[in-house]
């Protein structure tokens, strides 16, 4: 025997700020709502699914059904002005003995929460998933801007949070009772926050099961970063660089942003550095926005002896204008003398901080060539770097 699933997605998003439903926005390349479903259709113990959702998003919820091919979905209705009532319309569709109530906006459920919710509903009737309560939690009330300090503005008291829950859905019922809990709330004119507290009224038990601190309710903005990774969409893309400059008498050799010790210098337009330059190019390959010859013309006079890593915090200010992060750095400078090992460190730490990122993302090592072409004869330096870059 299977169960269904009732998915409310009747809401306006008003606090997700896009002046539409939310759950059609997109994260990691694919609806909330598709997400959501997804976890559903793939659910054995789920048998139909019904989608409340606004009376002008009927369509588009068909479409977007029709697009992933979600076989189980039965109904797509149109919803009320509160969350109770989209649900309440809904229930009219469901044709198995116990449903399983989830919010579209929670696209990070898994199989194992709607299992186990459905397993206590059939044993208990009634079963909401939840989370304990990390925080510690209080009462009292906030100071208002622009009023003074109050009686008000205090805590009133701190509260034992052993056995408090934060309620998430799936909130699984047997169907009988929801029919009782829905028609009373009705007769009665109640709108509760959440379906299990229609059931509560009627003095009837409601179990608890483990939830997941992951199964966040997409509200705001800010919680579709987090989603995005979950949901695993981010993309995930590699670069190459490659740069070669000669030694020459008079110019001071400057190496990852260090000025190394050396009898000669490496001769360029800007200061040369040649494990900069070969860093850019890898960066700006990864996020295909050309290479430094392009950006940094060594036609414009701007750039005349410019320090390299002047140029490699412009770079990171494009590469975090599209949204891309340094996952990591890797460069191999090919040079016979000087020695390059003893600079590394401060080379990793100057290149980090200018791409804001942590010291463990990059890796510079030095290398000879045994002596063998222009580098082993001493007559320039070349480098080579891959950079790998991550867009959530
Ligand atoms: N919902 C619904 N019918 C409503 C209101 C909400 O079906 N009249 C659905 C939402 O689409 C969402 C879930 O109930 O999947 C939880 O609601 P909420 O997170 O509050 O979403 P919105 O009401 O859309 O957002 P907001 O309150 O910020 O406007
Ligand atoms: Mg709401």
């Amino acid at each position: 025997m299977t169960a269904s699933a009732l998915i409310p997605a009747a809401g306006r998003g008003e606090r997700f700020g896009k002046g539409s439903n939310k759950v059609f926005a997109e994260i990691a390349g694919k609806p909330i709502l598709a997400h959501t479903l997804s976890v559903f259709e793939s659910c054995d113990a789920i048998g139909e699914i019904i989608i409340v959702t606004g009376e002008r998003e009927i369509q588009a919820a068909g479409d977007l059904v029709g697009r992933f091919g979600f076989a189980k979905v039965r109904a797509i209705v149109p919803g009320g002005a509160q969350r109770q009532d989209s649900v309440n319309l809904g229930l009219a569709h469901v044709t198995n003995d116990i449903v399983a109530i989830h919010d579209a906006a929670r696209p990070m459920v898994t199989c194992d929460i709607i299992d186990r919710s459905i397993a206590a509903a059939r044993l208990m009737g009634a079963c909401i998933a939840a989370v304990p309560v990390i925080d510690t939690i209080k009462s009292g009330s906030s100071l208002q801007l622009g009023e003074g300090l109050g009686e008000r503005a205090c805590v009133a008291a701190t509260i034992d949070r052993s056995n408090l829950y934060a309620v998430q859905t799936p909130q699984t019922f047997r169907m009988d009772l929801l029919r009782r809990a829905y028609e009373r709330a009705y007769a009665d004119g109640i709108y509760a926050t959440d379906d299990a507290a229609l059931i509560e009224r009627l003095g009837e038990r409601v179990a608890i099961v483990e939830g997941s601190y992951d199964n966040i309710k997409i509200t705001t903005p800010s919680d579709v970063e987090l989603a995005s990774m979950k949901l695993g969409g981010g993309e995930q893309r590699t670069g190459l660089g490659f740069d070669v400059h000669v030694l020459v008498e008079g110019r001071k050799l400057i190496l990852g942003g260090i000025e190394i010790p050396f009898e000669k210098g490496l001769l360029g337009h800007s200061d040369a550095d040649v494990l900069v330059h070969a860093i850019m190019d890898a960066l700006l390959g990864a996020a295909a926005l050309g290479d430094i010859g392009r950006h940094f013309p060594d036609s414009d006079p701007a750039y005349k002896g410019i320090s390299s890593m002047k140029l490699l915090s412009h770079v990171n200010a494009l590469l975090s204008q599209q949204g891309w992060r340094v996952t990591n750095i890797d460069a191999v400078l090919m040079c016979e003398r000087p020695k390059i090992a003893p600079f590394v460190q401060d080379m990793i730490r100057g290149v980090a901080e200018c791409l804001s990122t942590d010291l463990s993302r990059i890796s510079i090592k030095g290398t000879t060539t045994e002596k063998l072409g222009f580098t082993g004869r001493g007559e320039g330096i070349a480098c080579q770097a891959v950079a790998t870059l991550y867009r959530p």
